[in-house]
């Protein structure tokens, strides 16, 4: 390695641990009715902060920080930090910058911190007093918990105000908490902002698979989910059409009532041959976005364009030379039958319950392949889906929020993984796995190896996030074996989890004696499940376990039934 490589990759290095530092990493559970305490809602507002906020005339701190100090704007800052040091040392100046001014709010007050941001970073007052004031009000709104009393008036039959579902970082309108949560209007889906969003996304995706491989992937297998697309007003929805290469037009009452397609030297690529697998929920919510994005592939199937510039049409037509009529080669929506919900996929791996590599695909498609859009209805369609996947290089989802990630539920590793698995039975071949961190900067997306190495970083291994749950004693014991039980779900539907994170769990929680003892005392059927998942994991061949590590792990675990059983303490 020349001196130069290995600054570089230092640098790649410290860059990758800022990633990690930022992250907002919830230290507990939420208990019912309880406010967040000071040091959590200090993370929560200065992520809040991090953003511009047209609706309430606001631009980030960082962002004014950043102008204010006469350097390029933050969004230039984060994408060069990982390459230029110069970048770099700009990027922690405008960040502790922030970092003390938020401080000096949550001590001081917004005067106080805008009169800091001035004498700092010549930041005009009048423009950072409007952030603090939406920060006082948010900070105002946390400590008014509503649950309970919301609790109580709805079991008494009484009238819940309804208030916008999403994340706080998303829209802090959803505050204060204890409303119930209103959907969107499916015709406004998807909406203006969502559209412009996802075009940060789309292209790095799409530049993503570009560099690696040296062109643009035909065919993109993809998961939308209901709730997701109500919080997002569609960004998911939004990507879709953009990857096929198509725009929402809106009727003179502002509703997406059908899509026009791009010319392709305006898009300056191929359109992308999407497949969407979509929840019992997005099916049930948005019907009519069903159609809409039908409708969208088959008039793109319909273009006469040049195969290597429109792979929807390549494949339908690849797909009517396969006895398939035309039109059914263009299917790309994909859901349950009417009436049913889920893949059961996060059932079958909890239990154990598969041994052959295909089952898990085969699984996914069964629960999945009802053909949506122009007058299927949910008919049976397992040949359309599984022509279309055969065709499937990457496999992707839009992550929205910065609270649950994929290996906090087990919904990602069902609808993601299983979709993954479904190509692979197809292919031969694991595709590459994609997310977004559609709340980072410059529509950010990560592999899913990365993500999963991320979130074992920040949360599974973080002593902050385990202590944090830790404290709840029982329930703390259980949200660790679930997180792993994701993990692991990750291994067996995308052999996307490396050894050392199986290691590390093995070595934080069992072979530190301390740790065990505390697992064992709060929650031992927890414990033992845990234990039993890691043997599972080796015993399948997702980890090589060393011999030792192996055997202690064995052990523990027969101490841990025998406990159960009473046989010992
Ligand atoms: C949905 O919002 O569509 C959804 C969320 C979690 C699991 C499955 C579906
Ligand atoms: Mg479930």
């Amino acid at each position: 390695m020349t001196p130069e490589e290995r600054d570089r990759l230092v640098l790649r290095l410290y860059d990758n641990l800022l990633d990690i530092e930022q992250r907002l990493i919830p230290t507990g559970l939420h208990v019912f009715g309880r406010p967040p305490g000071d040091a959590e809602a200090a993370d929560m507002l200065r992520m809040v902060a991090s953003f511009d906020r047209p609706e309430f005339g606001v631009r980030s701190l960082p962002g004014l920080v950043a102008r204010g100090l006469g350097l390029p704007a933050y969004e230039v800052l984060l994408a060069e930090s990982g390459s230029s040091e110069y970048r770099l040392a700009q990027r922690e100046r405008v960040e502790a910058v922030v970092r003390l001014a938020i401080e000096r709010f949550l001590t001081g007050g917004g005067e106080g911190a805008a009169r800091l941001l001035a004498g700092e970073a010549n930041v005009p007052v009048d423009e950072s007093l409007a952030i603090f004031r939406l920060l006082g009000t948010i900070r105002e709104q946390l400590r008014e918990n509503g649950e309970l009393d919301a609790l109580v008036r709805a079991m008494n039959g009484e009238y819940i105000e309804p208030g916008p579902g999403a994340d706080i970082v998303q829209n802090p309108g959803i505050l204060p908490t204890g409303r119930n949560t209103h959907a969107v209007n499916p015709y406004g889906i998807p909406s203006a902002v969502a559209f412009r969003r996802a075009e940060a996304v789309t292209a790095s995706l799409l530049n993503r698979f570009l560099q690696e491989r040296g062109r643009y992937p035909e065919a993109i297998g993809m998961v939308l989910w209901g709730m997701d697309n109500i919080k997002t007003q569609g960004e998911g929805v939004a990507q879709a059409l953009r990857l096929i290469g198509v725009e929402p037009r809106r009727d003179g009452m502002n509703r997406v009532s059908d899509i026009e397609v791009v010319p392709l030297d305006r898009l300056g690529r191929p359109r992308i041959d999407v497949v969407m697998t979509v929840s019992g929920i997005f099916r049930d919510l948005f019907a009519q976005t069903m159609e809409l994005l039908d409708r969208a592939v088959r008039k793109v199937a319909a273009m006469d364009e040049p195969p290597e510039m429109n792979f929807v049409r390549k494949h339908a037509e690849a797909g009517a030379r396969e006895d398939l009529a035309f039109d059914d080669a263009a299917a790309r929506v994909f859901s349950n039958s009417p009436g049913s919900y889920g893949t059961n996929v996060d059932v079958m791996v909890a239990d154990g319950q598969w041994d052959g590599a295909d089952e898990i695909g085969k699984l996914f498609v069964t629960r999945k392949c009802f053909a949506y859009g122009r007058s299927l209805e949910g008919r049976e369609a397992r040949a359309l889906m599984e022509s279309a996947l055969s065709r499937v290089e990457v496999t992707y989802q839009n992550v929205d929020s910065a609270e649950v990630g994929i290996t906090d539920v087990d919904h990602y590793f069902e609808y993601l993984g299983g979709l993954t698995k479904a190509v692979q039975n197809r292919t031969g071949e694991r595709p590459d796995v994609y997310l977004s961190d559609s709340l980072a900067p410059l529509g950010k997306v990560r592999s899913l190896e990365e993500l999963v190495r991320l979130e074992t970083r920040t949360k599974t291994l973080n002593p902050k996030w385990y202590e944090g749950m830790l404290k709840h004693g029982f329930r703390g014991v259980a949200e660790i074996e679930r997180r792993v039980a994701n993990t692991f779900g990750w291994s067996a539907t995308a052999g996307a989890v490396d050894d050392w994170i199986y290691d590390e769990i093995a070595s934080t929680y069992f072979l530190d004696e301390a740790m065990f003892e505390r697992l064992r005392s709060l929650n031992v059927h927890s414990a033992r499940s845990l234990a039993a998942r890691l043997i599972e994991a080796e015993g399948r061949g997702f980890w090589a376990a060393d011999e030792a590590v192996s055997q202690r792990l064995r052990s523990l675990f027969a101490d841990l039934e025998d406990q159960l059983e009473g046989l010992a303490r």
